[in-house]
């Protein structure tokens, strides 16, 4: 099948071509979601990226419009669109980064694991296409709940014989960028000058933000660091709340999710220390995947960094970091491979 819609020309040749010749990298970029509240902004914001040569648009409605409608900017990159369980094998081959937004969100009441049921489903198909069409590309995670979505499809991966875990990233880009608002607005600083590190996972107690190793290097009362850390644990809720049944962030998360796809085309390419946190398999403590600050590169994630020097107060909300996980397995009764 043809796609949908597209934005053919020369240049997309001329760039693959490039590439090819080890000129100017163009990467071939999939969003799968790309018509949700997360997609669309996603998808306009990877059409400005100038490593994007080819960006295909997958979702199982509404992607002629948006496709249409985005290739009509004038930036450099191809647009594809694909509409449906019947393309999504065309619009995955090739691929070097695939990104899933797709998946319902939570309204008021609702926490991110009461999305397990219906989004585990949908992400474990994407990723039996992606096993299938573009088993070397970069996966960005998105859908939540991300603390599942990830071991759910390391389990594809495995099941499919491709699993190689530096390529599974699970996207915690938001809480980062969130921490960095936030700290900022503290410290009275441009939020542009602000790193925070958030590691664990991304759910309530699971997101951990590293506040005493904050740069630039800075200190907080025990005050500021109770507000802080619950403002940014509950920054989703905050934003659930807000849109009272329309929906989570969407337009936060398109700006963290095209920060954390730059990183990972920036590694890509070649970039030296490119360091971000992303939720990922790890041997950094006891549980299989956990956030923390990684290195990524040509081959995807190159370096997990360790947590470094926690505090007191880091160290006990650690543990119930560790207790959530721990108590989320037991409670659903999961086997120890797809349970967080
Ligand atoms: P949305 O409902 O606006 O969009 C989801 C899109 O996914 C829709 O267009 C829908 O058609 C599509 N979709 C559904 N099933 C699909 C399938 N099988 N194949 C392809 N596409 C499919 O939701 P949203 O606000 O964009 O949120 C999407 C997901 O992202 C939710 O699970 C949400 O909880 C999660 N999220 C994660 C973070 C994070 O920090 N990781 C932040 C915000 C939202
Ligand atoms: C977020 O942190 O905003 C997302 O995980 C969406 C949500 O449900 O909170």
């Amino acid at each position: 099948n043809p796609p949908i819609h597209s934005q053919e020309g020369t240049s997309v040749l001329m760039r693959e071509n490039c590439r090819a010749k080890g000129g100017l990298p163009g990467f071939k970029v999939a969003i799968l979601g790309a018509a949700g509240g997360i997609g669309q902004p996603l998808a306009m914001l990877m059409k400005m990226n100038p490593l994007v040569s080819v960006l295909h648009l997958y979702d199982v409605v509404n992607t002629p419009g948006v496709t249409s409608d985005i290739s009509h900017m004038d930036t450099g990159a191809v647009v594809r669109g694909f509409l449906g369980k019947e393309q999504l094998e065309e619009a995955l081959t090739g691929m070097d980064l695939v990104i899933i937004p797709a998946g319902v969100p939570r309204k008021p009441g609702m926490t991110r694991d009461d999305l397990f049921n219906i989004n585990a489903g949908i992400v474990k198909t994407l990723c039996e296409g992606i096993s299938k069409c573009c088993p070397k590309a970069i996966v960005n995670v998105i859908s939540n709940p991300v603390n599942s979505t990830v071991p759910i499809a390391a389990e594809v991966f495995k099941k499919a014989g491709i699993y190689d875990p530096r390529r599974l990233l699970g996207v915690t880009m938001l809480d980062v960028v969130r921490a960095n608002t936030f700290v900022a607005e503290v410290l009275g600083l441009d939020p542009r000058e602000v790193n925070v590190p958030v590691v664990g996972g991304h759910a309530g107690v699971t997101i951990l933000p590293l506040l005493s190793q904050v740069k630039p290097p800075c200190s907080f009362t025990a005050e500021e660091t109770e507000y802080l850390t619950s403002r940014i644990q509950n920054g989703g809720t905050e934003v659930v709340e807000a849109k009272a049944g329309a929906g989570s962030a969407t337009l936060s998360m398109a700006y963290a999710a095209v920060k954390f796809a730059d990183a990972c085309l920036r590694g890509l390419r070649g970039d030296a220390g490119v360091v971000e946190c992303a939720f990922v398999s790890s041997q950094v403590t006891e549980l299989p995947f956990f956030a923390t600050r990684v290195r990524l590169g040509r081959k995807g994630v190159e370096e997990i960094f360790p947590l470094g020097p926690l505090n007191e107060y880091e160290r006990s909300e650690l543990v119930m970091c560790f207790n959530y996980f721990i108590n989320f397995i037991i409670m659903h009764e999961l086997p120890s491979i797809s349970f967080i």
